[in-house]
């Protein structure tokens, strides 16, 4: 059963106010716009939707672009996983094809065609994705986590004096670019110019050009050295893969990859942060041992996806999702953020999703995230340790004052104070380790500057916990326990 109203391409003027209507804020068609005032609240805005249309709802993108957003779970995965009936091949999409798309549309970036893995298709997708995954097949993943902490440390040593920092600007959007300059094979171009350069290149401000051709100087650069002189890092195996990228789809796919890994990771970072510091449920949990740092990721990637909505999927003929006729030509955006939130598999938005994985987060189907598990590593490691070495982290702003930059791609928490009792410095080759507190205050007690003091911590099961040992460093103290029980977790900590 297909419903007839209203169909993208052909918008039926009689359905609504008519085009443009100032008093209700609707576009031509009588249909919502995913921009402008109507779309402060982006979360607000799928869910009046979802009531109106049901599972796919049409919409309107800047100049009044008509595009279909997918709301239900079910039909997001339908979307995703027929490639078939749809494709991430954007040159079929009719507004494009009829010129109502302008080269200078705002959503370019992420419209245009590029010959990149995630626009490509059949037999071209899994030539240009198996290079792309058999090169993260290689990564070793206990180096990776090694990486990790050592940057986690080395970002909380910037900090920890003070008794003060922003989580964002200090800490979520250096950690992933940290740690994938390492995967990538170019550590020596990880600094503060490179994190501001990705930054910019995203937001889309007036230098952003500027700055995207600094990290593609600096891509370029690391494509030609491996080239010449491979060594045992993710450019060197993509360069080596026998698809035989040249050297514009290598640069281009480490892009993708460092754009993806850093834009995610870093939002990810931030909203779980923010959910253990301001929801007072998640908290104790975690103090109370209920959750553990991956479950509270895991909950974190169900609630706030880093990627809101992927543009797009355009339909390669007729069909029917979620009881709406799609047109050949139609576009469509994939949308983890209502998907997540779709009451028909989580009628009670406030249970956890413990052991639950079936989020829309990593998308699906062939296109489905080939850097998960790394974003995941970045996420778990970088919060366990973080809260480890700062354990009696507050937030220092009242909850009501934290911003968010929203687009409809992704919606970046802007900052994110916390302060803490001033902590020495810590060598950044040992596990993390908590500074002893006065008595009144207990290890892992977290929470907003109003909040009542949080249970006791108790043991958690896993990722393992470093011994409580006492401050100050350099010196690696030898905790009171078992010579062989502090080298397994010295070599959990290091990767070994
Ligand atoms: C929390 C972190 C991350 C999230 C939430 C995330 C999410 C996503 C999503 C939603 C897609 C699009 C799926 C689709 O088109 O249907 C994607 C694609 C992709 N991601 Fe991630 N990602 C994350 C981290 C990473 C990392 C760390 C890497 C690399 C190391 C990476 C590499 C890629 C690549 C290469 C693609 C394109 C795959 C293709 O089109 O075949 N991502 N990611």
């Amino acid at each position: 059963m297909t419903s007839e109203s209203p169909s993208l391409t052909g918008t039926d003027p009689t359905s609504g106010p008519p085009p443009g209507c100032p008093a209700h804020g609707l576009g031509p068609g009588g249909l919502h716009r995913l921009y402008g005032p109507d779309a402060e609240d982006l979360g607000s805005l799928y869910e009046r939707l979802r009531e109106q249309h049901g599972p796919v709802a049409p919409v309107l993108l800047p100049d009044d672009v008509p595009m279909w957003v997918v709301l239900g779970h079910a039909e997001n995965l339908q979307l995703v996983r027929s490639p078939s009936q749809y494709t991430r091949d954007s040159r079929i999409w009719t507004p494009l094809l009829e010129g109502t798309v302008k080269p200078d549309h705002p959503l370019m970036p992420h419209i245009a065609w590029q010959p990149i893995c995630s626009h490509a298709e059949g037999d071209e997708h899994q030539r240009l994705r198996a290079a792309v995954t058999a090169a993260m097949t290689t990564i070793d993943h206990r180096s990776v986590r090694r990486h990790i902490g050592r940057h986690t440390q080395a970002l909380v040593n910037g900090f920890c004096e003070r008794g003060r920092a922003d989580l964002v600007s200090q800490f979520a959007e250096h950690l992933p670019m940290a740690v994938m300059c390492e995967v990538l094979g170019m550590p020596e171009e990880y600094d503060d110019r490179m994190v501001q350069a990705a930054r910019d290149a995203l937001k889309g401000t007036e230098t952003a050009i500027q700055s995207h051709g600094y990290v593609m100087d600096a891509l370029g650069r690391l494509t030609t050295r491996r080239r010449a002189l491979p060594e045992d890092d993710f450019t060197s195996h993509l360069i080596a893969h026998p698809a035989g990228l040249t050297d514009e789809e290598v640069r281009e796919h480490l892009r993708l990859v460092l754009f993806a890994a850093y834009e995610a990771t870093a939002n990810l970072l931030a909203n779980a942060l923010r959910m253990v510091l301001t929801e007072p449920g998640f908290r104790a949990q975690l103090n109370g041992g209920q959750m553990t740092v991956p479950e509270a990721i895991e909950q974190s990637l169900w609630d706030e996806p880093p990627f809101s909505t992927v543009f797009g999927y355009y339909a390669k003929q007729d069909t029917e999702l979620g009881g709406r006729r799609i047109r050949k030509g139609d576009g469509l955006l994939f949308a983890p953020a209502p998907g997540n939130l779709d009451p028909r598999i989580r009628p009670d938005l406030s249970a956890g999703m413990q052991g639950n994985r079936s989020h829309l987060a990593f998308g699906g189907g062939p296109h489905e995230c080939p850097g998960q598990d790394i974003g995941r590593a970045i996420a778990d490691v970088g919060v366990d340790a973080l809260l480890t070495r700062l354990s009696d982290i507050q937030l220092d702003c009242a909850e009501e004052e934290l911003r968010w930059r929203s687009s409809i791609a992704s919606r970046h928490l802007v900052a994110l104070p916390v302060r803490f009792e001033p902590k020495p410095q810590q060598d950044v080759e040992m596990p993390p380790r908590p500074v002893a507190l006065p008595p009144q205050r207990s290890a892992r007690q977290v929470g907003t500057a109003s909040s009542a003091p949080a249970p006791a911590a108790a043991p958690r099961p896993a990722p393992p916990r470093p011994p409580q040992a006492p401050a100050p460093l350099p010196t690696p103290a030898e905790p009171s326990r078992p010579r062989g029980a502090w080298r397994r977790l010295l070599a959990w900590w290091r990767g070994e």
